[in-house]
């Protein structure tokens, strides 16, 4: 029987108390000895934050899904989610979107430097790799590094960041609107299912389209609810994207053509989903297409 919605936060929920304990494993004093203890601070505070953890999530899904073992994705799931936290502190600088509220806390440039910042997000993306690189199997490893430095870089959220910057204050244009938004955002989220399916030896590519909607709905959904939360829902500034006139679909739709595009997408998602066929993590990859469609923090 398919969870509901709200399952799906539990399921979000157990997904980060095992990440969590692996990701404070991986931050802990005596495996980062010999790193200064003013980054250690303000890499914990971005990487233990309390997030959603819905990268971690795909990828542990996606492996599972291939009847792999958990444990045997994990390295991959970590390794998305400190390259999210990297990304979210840098997004977050006063050079960027100059954001000062993420997670319903100061952001890290805020509570430490913009230095710190700076360091700890570079500190985190190298992290991950290290990650990924310290897994016995050398073709794996190979395998998710190409995959994650791909979606990471220049022509995935680096390269996106970088249309993000240039689109701000222009007239929006839908096309060019979701062509950054797949960058910027769905290159990571794409990336986090490919690396579980790699992480039990499947074809990531059969997670393709699933991986493509999925990554645009996420982006569709943070733009609408900028617009229509609250900052204490979201724990970030609401309103933000408008202000700064940032390239949104809401910009370019309007919040009821946003919607319906998040409802076709919601759509698209579990078509391609029912295409890969019967696993035995269905429900839940069911049910986060929709989770992503309606969620509102
Ligand atoms: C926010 O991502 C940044 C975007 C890519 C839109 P999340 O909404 O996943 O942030 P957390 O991890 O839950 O805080
Ligand atoms: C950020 O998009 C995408 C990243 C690569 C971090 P946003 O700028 O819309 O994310 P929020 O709204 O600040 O979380
Ligand atoms: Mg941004
Ligand atoms: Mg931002
Ligand atoms: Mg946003």
């Amino acid at each position: 029987m398919p969870t509901t919605k709200s399952d799906f936060r539990l399921f979000l929920d157990s997904v980060r108390s095992g990440v969590d304990h692996a990701l404070e494993h991986a931050l802990s004093p005596t495996v980062l000895v010999a790193v200064p203890a003013n980054l250690q601070e303000p890499m914990a505070y971005a990487l233990l934050g309390n997030g959603k953890r819905v990268r971690p999530a795909l990828c542990l899904l996606a492996a599972d899904a291939h009847g792999g073992d958990a444990n045997a994705a994990m390295p991959a799931a970590l390794a998305c989610e400190m390259i999210h936290a990297y990304s979210l502190i840098h997004d977050d600088l006063p050079c960027m979107d100059d954001d000062n509220l993420r997670r319903g806390r100061p952001t890290v440039h805020v509570k430490y430097t913009e230095a710190t910042a700076v360091l700890a997000g570079d500190a985190l993306q190298t992290l991950a790799f290290q990650t990924l690189a310290s897994q016995d199997n050398a073709n794996l490893v190979a395998a998710q590094v190409q995959t994650l430095a791909t979606a990471a870089g220049a022509a995935g959220m680096v390269g996106g960041q970088q249309l993000d910057m240039d689109a701000e204050g222009k007239a929006p244009d839908l096309e060019a609107i979701l062509q950054l938004h797949g960058a910027k955002t769905g290159a990571l989220l794409r990336a986090s299912l490919y690396l579980g399916a790699i992480a039990a030896g499947a074809d990531p590519l059969i997670w393709r389209g699933y991986a493509e909607s999925v990554g645009r709905l996420f982006q569709i959904t943070d733009d609408i609810i900028d617009a229509t939360s609250t900052t204490a829902e979201l724990g970030k500034t609401a309103g933000k994207d408008s202000s700064a006139g940032k390239a949104t679909v809401v910009a370019a739709l309007g919040l009821e053509g946003a919607r319906a595009l998040a409802a076709s997408e919601v759509q698209a998602a579990l078509a391609a989903l029912d295409e890969i066929g019967p696993s035995r993590r269905y429900d839940e990859l069911a049910d986060l297409p929709r989770f992503l469609g309606t969620r509102s923090t």
